[in-house]
This record gives C-alpha cells, sequence and structure tokens, in this order.
C-alpha cells in the first residue's frame, strides 16, 4: 500500500496513519457484518461525532451513562481505524459502528446484510471550513496552506477519504432501499429549533420509541452548547501535542453557514460551480442548493 509521511493512500484515499493501518484496513475488509448492526457514515467534518452522541442515546433508551463515561472512538467505533480490532467485542448488540468510506469500499458482507445505515451529509462549504480548521489543529495531518490553497486540495480529493462529490453520491446507491437513513446536519439542526424534529426521524428510522422525558434529555444533551464540555466527546482526552484545542477547538462553531465569514465571492462562485458540474445528472438536490 502506497503511503507518505503521514497518510496512507487508500484505493487512491488519504487515511491517516495515526489511526490506520495495513492491518486494520484488512480487518476492515474482513469484518462481518451482523443484520442488526447501525452504521453510522459520513464524509469527514459531516458530523460525525454529533452522530456518535445522538445514536448511542436513542439505542439504549436515553441513558446518558455511556456517553459520559466511555469516548466516542471505543463508543462507536470507525469500522477502518486501529482501535476497531481492540473495542469491536466489547460492543453489544445491536452494534453501532462508525465509517468514512464510501459505498463501494465497504467490506462485502456489508452487501448481503441487512444492517441500517445513518448517512449524515454537510454543505460541503461549511465541511470544507471545519476541515481546514481541523488541519490547523491536529498534528497528525498535514499543514493545510492557506483557504483558497485548502479548497483546492478539497475540490481535487486531495483530502482525508477524497473528494466530498464522489462520497456523497456513492452512498445514494438505490441498492440500499429503505436500509439508509440519508439526512443532513443542516436537517438535524433546522428541521426544529431545538433538534427535536432531526432526532426524531433518526428514532423512527431505527423502530425505537423513548419516552417524552427521555427525549427531552437527549435533545437537551445533543445540544452543541452541552456537548461542548463533554470531555468522552470533545477530544480533550487526546494530548495537545496531538490535537491542539487552542488553536481550534474539535467541536468549533456547531452552525451552518460559517463558509461565508471565510469565503469571498469570487471563491464562492467556483467552487459552486466546480461542485455542481459534479453533482450534474445525480438527481441528488440538498437543501442548501434552494
Ligand atoms: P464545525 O467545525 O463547523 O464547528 P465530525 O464529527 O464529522 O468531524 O464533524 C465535526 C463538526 O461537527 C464540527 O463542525 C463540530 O463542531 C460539529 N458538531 C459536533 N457536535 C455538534 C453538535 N452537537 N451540534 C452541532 N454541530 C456539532
Amino acid at each position: 500500500m502506497e503511503s507518505n509521511a503521514l497518510y496512507l493512500v487508500y484505493h487512491g484515499l488519504f487515511l491517516p496513519k495515526v489511526a490506520h493501518s495495513e492491518n486494520s484496513l484488512n480487518y476492515f475488509e474482513t469484518f462481518v457484518v451482523q443484520d442488526d448492526d447501525i452504521f453510522i457514515i459520513s464524509y469527514p467534518k459531516s458530523g460525525t461525532t454529533w452522530m456518535q452522541e445522538i445514536i448511542p442515546l436513542l439505542l439504549n433508551g436515553g441513558d446518558l451513562t455511556p456517553v459520559q463515561t466511555i469516548p466516542n472512538w471505543d463508543r462507536v467505533p470507525w469500522l477502518e481505524e486501529t482501535r476497531a480490532a481492540v473495542v469491536m467485542d466489547k460492543l453489544s448488540s445491536p452494534r453501532a459502528i462508525v465509517s468514512h468510506m464510501p459505498y463501494h469500499l465497504m467490506p462485502s458482507t456489508f452487501f448481503s446484510s441487512k444492517a441500517k445505515v445513518v448517512y449524515i451529509a454537510r454543505n460541503p462549504k461549511d465541511v470544507l471550513v471545519s476541515s481546514f480548521h481541523y488541519h490547523r489543529m491536529a498534528s497528525f495531518l498535514d499543514d493545510p496552506g492557506t483557504f483558497e490553497e485548502f479548497i483546492n486540495k478539497f475540490q481535487t480529493g486531495q483530502v482525508l477519504f477524497g473528494k466530498w462529490t464522489d462520497h456523497v453520491k456513492s452512498w445514494k446507491s438505490p441498492d440500499l432501499g429503505d436500509r439508509i437513513l440519508y439526512i443532513t446536519y443542516e436537517d438535524i439542526l433546522f428541521l426544529s429549533q431545538d433538534l427535536r424534529g432531526g432526532i426524531e426521524r433518526i428514532l423512527c428510522f431505527l423502530g425505537r420509541q423513548l419516552s417524552e422525558d427521555a427525549l427531552d434529555h437527549v435533545i437537551e444533551h445533543c445540544q452543541f452548547k452541552n456537548m461542548k464540555h463533554n470531555k468522552m466527546s470533545n477530544y480533550s482526552l487526546v494530548p495537545q501535542e496531538i490535537m491542539d484545542s487552542s488553536k481550534s477547538p474539535f467541536l468549533r462553531k456547531g452552525i451552518a453557514g460559517d463558509w461565508k465569514n471565510h469565503f469571498s465571492p469570487e471563491m464562492e462562485a467556483k467552487f459552486n460551480a466546480a461542485i455542481n458540474e459534479e453533482m450534474k445528472g445525480s438527481g441528488i438536490r440538498f437543501s442548501w442548493d434552494e
């Protein structure tokens, strides 16, 4: 497998060496998916950590203990990362598992299983901004360069897990039928002001029910202003030399539209044109395109 100082190159995708290895990718490829597994799938910086908080809460009746005692990377492990082999056996069924892989690279047993998928997409301009700041704070990622340089890297897929457009299109596969809930970060934020609408949609997809009281607790806990202080989810357990939150916290702003503070009108027009061109013919329309 090709690699450079920081990344493994897996089917043309950059994966940080800090968390991926040939062994972890072998584990990923040969993983036996169970029918009741629940996958959270996302392109990086689309709200993965948020889902790693919401979904375990919905699966366990709203009990806050796991999200307050288990770091998110062990609570809902990344299937392609080195921790997966260590913690997978400790998960109780149904297992909640996360991945950043595009659809076509999923393990072969995924395709023959009935495992459900919650896919979360986010406005690519906000993904790019979030990623830019992530590169500034994480020592295991390359320096993002100027914002303009980073736009170029993002558009050409020289970033984690390749091109955003390839990822969001891959998971629109019609083969998944009703196994997938394809939701956006913006849906969860805005379906109703207090997250209730977004969280109820996920609950319904998972075929679960919660008492009004438990739902209120989940909603309260998963608000950005509260989750930001959960040390099991805000990456403050990671040493500062690896993730330096004084440069940019991992749970940074938690809003939609921060791109407006970063893109000039020219950058935006050029970026939109390139993304629209790549999305042409896909039949996918997102709320931010309206
Ligand atoms: P920002 O950098 O724009 O703030 P991922 O987990 O996929 O890496 O995505 C990280 C992004 O999701 C960050 O975006 C982070 O702040 C945001 N996020 C995490 N938890 C959130 C929450 N409870 N509410 C809103 N946004 C959240």
